[in-house]
Order: structure tokens, then C-alpha cells, then sequence
């Protein structure tokens, strides 16, 4: 009989197992050894013809060698099967999960104050009209009654665009839009005009260097501040959804006469005073007064025929007031978790 070394082979098996990097691999190294044509099985099937003494030695040095490999084996099938496990784990589908939600984006609490204020006007019977952010002198000053040396014109610090044609500016307020509209129609007319303004200002709490405002004009033959006062009263019921407590003081506009200014309860602290409003209790929400004749005569029309109010109201403010936020900066700021409450 051929002389096998066992231990030879012994060694190269477990050579062998070692290098084995899967469970099909091992397989053929388990054949290999242990299949019914395996070198294990081979040296086995030899023995028959030895005497019985070296069958008994050869037998038991081959029966250990035979369950050490196997041991062997099974711990490299176990390590195998803990790698895929686990990778299976990993990878795993979970099919009943919900689907990841699309995060929606919101109204800008402006858009929405300006909408409602939109909604309630339309309903009284005005227009909505829409105007320019670029004016030019004519339009934003002089039509308005302020002429270049009006001491008024300090009111309003201007950011002026430079062109070589004309005198270009962010218009100041929204009341250049009066003019334009007056222009191109005859009373009797109501309209508001919402939109952006400039100043060339310091901010704090309550002013910024952009603001909103909504103008609003109304004219006709009998046209009177108890009028204005009613519609701007019936306005703040819609808006705030209850009446609220408002004061008209004297005040001056070139463009209006006689001009007030209106001013309304301070929602954000309930009239005791705070940063928004400057702890006086009231909150400044409105200039206006009944159109000044120049004003008329700028536009063609008739002051002889014609009367009506208008009123610039900050529409930053009527934001500030509903949803109680005590800095106009924070709707210019961009802030997401200001911006996703609303
Ligand atoms: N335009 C004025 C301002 O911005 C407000 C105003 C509008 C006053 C209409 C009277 C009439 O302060």
C-alpha cells in the first residue's frame, strides 16, 4: 500500500480551509476530503487491507484528523453565514414603511395679509391696482403737491437710481400710484394698490428700509372722512375678526388736507406698551386724509367737481398686529422657523 502521510495532508487541508473566502468554496474543500471519492475516504477504504494493528493505529490518527476537519468546517461555515446575515440585514427592504413626505413650503405671513386685505376690499367694492417700484420724481414728489424744495421731502429719504435721462427712485410710497390711475381714469373710483417701498432709514423693531403698504383712493361727488372712517373701521373688524380700538390724529401730508394719521391698539401687548410699539400702546397702521385739490389738478381732473380720501396703510404692520410679532425684520430675515409658522 501506498504510504499517505497524514500529516501532510493534514496540513494542507487546513491550508486550504483557511483560504476559502466562501460557503461554495468550502464545500468543494469539504468534497474534497470528505466526499465518497475524498482523500479522507480514500485513505479509509485503503485500511481495509492493512493488518489489524495498523488499522487501528492509522484508524484512530484518522478518525481524529477526520473531526478536527470538520470542526474546522462548521466554524467557517458558521463565520460565513454570520457575514451574510448580517449583510442581509443591512440591506434589508422594509416594503410596508411610509414614504418619505415631500416637505411642503407655506404663504409668507405678508402674502397672506396681503390677500385677506385684498378679499375685504374687493368685497366693499374697490379694485386691486398694481403700480411700479421705479418712479421717477414726478410721480413719487412733485404730482403729490411736494415740490423739490418742500421741506416734506425730508420725510421720505430716497434711494435714487442714477440715470443721465431723468431722476430715477424706489418709490417711497405707494401714493404715486393715485396719480397714475387718476391719469388714466375718471371718478368715481375706489381702488387699493398694494405694494413694496423703499427708505433710506436706520431699522428697528418697526421700520425697515422695504415695507409693504396698501394705498387706498376713493373719490366721488360726496365723498367724506366720516366715509373713510367707516370703511377703515368695517376693514379692521374683517381683518382681526373682531372690532378694534382705533384714533385718528391731526397730522400733515402735502397731498392731502386735512391729513390724519390712524393708529389702532397695540395687539401685541394689548395697549401696555412694548418694543413694537415703541411702548406707547398704539400702533401707527395708517396716513391719510382727504385729497388735496393740487393733487386733482396733477391728474387732469376738476378739484371743484371731485372728492374722496386716501390712505396708505403698512401692510408689515397689519402682519404684525395679526400674528402678534414684535420686529418687522423678521419678515425680511428668511428664517425657515420663522417662515413654517405660517
Ligand atoms: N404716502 C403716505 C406715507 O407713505 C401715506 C398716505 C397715503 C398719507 C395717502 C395720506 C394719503 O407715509
Amino acid at each position: 500500500m501506498k504510504k499517505i502521510n497524514l500529516k501532510d495532508l493534514k496540513i494542507t487541508a487546513q491550508n486550504e480551509i483557511k483560504k476559502v473566502s466562501n460557503l461554495n468554496d468550502l464545500d468543494v474543500v469539504f468534497k474534497k476530503y470528505l466526499g465518497k471519492k475524498g482523500k479522507i475516504s480514500q485513505v479509509f477504504r485503503s485500511l481495509k487491507k492493512s493488518s489489524s494493528t495498523e488499522k487501528a493505529k492509522i484508524g484512530k490518527e484518522l478518525n481524529e484528523f477526520k473531526s478536527v476537519f470538520k470542526k474546522e468546517i462548521n466554524q467557517r461555515t458558521t463565520y460565513f453565514n454570520k457575514i451574510l446575515k448580517d449583510k442581509k440585514k443591512k440591506e434589508r427592504i422594509d416594503i410596508t414603511r411610509p414614504g418619505k413626505k415631500p416637505s411642503l413650503g407655506s404663504l409668507h405671513p405678508l402674502t397672506l395679509v396681503r390677500r385677506k386685505t385684498e378679499e375685504i376690499f374687493q368685497n366693499l367694492g374697490f379694485s386691486v391696482v398694481g403700480g411700479s417700484e421705479i418712479e421717477n420724481e414726478w410721480y413719487n414728489f412733485d404730482a403729490l403737491n411736494i415740490p423739490s424744495d418742500h421741506p416734506a421731502r425730508d420725510l421720505w429719504d430716497t434711494f435714487w437710481i442714477d440715470t443721465k435721462e431723468q431722476k430715477l427712485l424706489l418709490r417711497t410710497h405707494t401714493s404715486p400710484v393715485q396719480i397714475h390711475y387718476m391719469e388714466n381714469n375718471n371718478p368715481p373710483l375706489r381702488i387699493i394698490v398694494p405694494g413694496r417701498c423703499f427708505r433710506y432709514e436706520a431699522t428697528d423693531a418697526s421700520h425697515d428700509i422695504q415695507f409693504y403698504q396698501v394705498e387706498g383712493l376713493m373719490v366721488d361727488k360726496e365723498v367724506s372722512v366720516a366715509n373713510f372712517k367707516a370703511i377703515i373701521q368695517e376693514f379692521f373688524r374683517q381683518f382681526f375678526g373682531k372690532p378694534v380700538e382705533i384714533r385718528l390724529r391731526p397730522s400733515y401730508f402735502p397731498f392731502t388736507e386735512p391729513s390724519f394719521e390712524v393708529d389702532m391698539t397695540c395687539l401685541n401687548c394689548g395697549g401696555k406698551g412694548c418694543s413694537a410699539c415703541s411702548q406707547t400702546g398704539w400702533m401707527e397702521m395708517m396716513g391719510a386724509g382727504m385729497v388735496h385739490p393740487n393733487v386733482y389738478k396733477a391728474c387732469g381732473l376738476n378739484p371743484k367737481m371731485w372728492q374722496g380720501f386716501a390712505f396708505g396703510m403698512g401692510l408689515d404692520r397689519l402682519a404684525m398686529m395679526k400674528y402678534k410679532i414684535n420686529d418687522i425684520r423678521l419678515f425680511y430675515g428668511s428664517d425657515l422657523r420663522f417662515l413654517k409658522q405660517f
